[in-house]
């Protein structure tokens, strides 16, 4: 791999600081053509993540420690790590284990989605102007991956959850990251085909960011996804085979004046095309991201009987 060598018998003595090492990182990134869609969008960020999760700084260290010289040992473990990101392909929070979502750390693997959804906004705002804080006692977070949502949500708003995920994987990570939180008596993980064991249960809120990529995109995805599990991203040849269900089952879920949250991302569009009498409201982000429906019970209870 170039720079590999150089960077051990002499030149790479010429990385003598934090930001030294985060400058070559980057130029590493960009070189080999390596994508950025997991928690940053720019070599430099992703360079960032990588050295400082290799010398164990916190994220918020302060400017001055991009002068700092490192030691030998230091120096070595970033450079092996940004190395391993540009051959692998890994997202690098599969590398270091940990993701961050809504201000919390999550333990990730190659079990969960990495974390990175929009919904992060809406759950710091409470889900406004769609709900009450006062009025939201229990929400589920369907297809919850790592937990990031339904924690998220336990800890910003205070409501109960229920977090559900087909995969026992995944449901794994998850229940680590609820004890972690110090969340069990809040947030309830159950093993779940979208709603096949919810029987009976009903909810104020239900948010989810399920699978929705369409066949022929999964086909075109850079290698980081790659690394993801198939899963958490691919929902048939239209990317609706999830949305569907969620949708056609949400009413029977909802509380009066409940509300259902769902991500879609790039399949946006052909929900509309699919649904032409559901009156969707698109969630306009401000701190970037798109694609994300909310429905409210009594539109949902009215027209789900059409809908397929
Ligand atoms: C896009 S990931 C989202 C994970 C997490 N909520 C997040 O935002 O990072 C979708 C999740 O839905 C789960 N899933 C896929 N099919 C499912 C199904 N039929 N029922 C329940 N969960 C499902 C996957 O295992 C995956 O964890």
């Amino acid at each position: 791999m170039q720079g590999a060598d150089e960077l051990t018998s002499g030149p790479g003595e010429t990385l003598q600081t934090v930001g030294d090492l985060i400058r070559w990182g980057a130029s590493r990134l960009n070189a080999a053509g390596r994508h950025f869609g997991h928690g940053t969008d720019n070599a430099a960020d992703e360079a960032r993540v990588l050295v400082f999760y290799a010398l164990a700084l916190d994220f918020d260290a302060p400017d001055y420690f991009y002068q700092c010289r490192v030691t030998g040992a230091e120096r070595q473990s970033a450079i092996d790590l940004i190395q391993q990101r540009v051959a692998s392909g890994q997202p690098t929070a599969y590398l270091t284990g940990e993701a961050w979502f809504a201000g919390l750390r999550f333990e990730v693997n190659e079990n969960v989605l990495v974390p990175r959804s929009p919904l992060a906004e809406l759950i710091a705002n409470g889900f406004a102007p769609w709900c009450q804080p006062a009025q939201l006692h229990r929400a589920l977070d369907l297809g919850t991956g790592s937990g990031c949502i339904a924690i998220a949500m336990a800890t910003h708003i205070g409501c109960r959850v229920d977090a559900t995920d087909v995969s026992e994987q995944a449901l794994a990570v998850a229940a680590r990251n609820v004890a972690a939180h110090d969340l069990d008596d809040q947030v309830e993980l159950i093993q779940s085909d979208v709603y096949e064991q919810l029987q009976g249960r009903r909810y104020d809120l239900i948010v989810s960011n399920p699978p929705y990529v369409p066949a022929d995109s999964m086909a075109t995805l850079p290698d980081e996804y790659g690394h993801e599990p198939d899963l958490a991203l691919a929902a048939g040849d239209d990317g609706l085979d999830i949305v569907r269900r969620i949708i056609s089952g949400a009413a029977e879920h909802l509380n009066p004046g409940g509300v259902l949250v769902c991500e879609v991302g790039e399949s946006a569009q052909t929900v509309i095309e699919c649904y032409p009498q559901l009156p969707f409201e698109w969630v306009d982000f401000q701190r970037g991201g798109d694609g994300v429906f909310v429905l409210r019970a009594n539109a949902l209870t009215e027209v789900v009987a059409d809908v397929g």
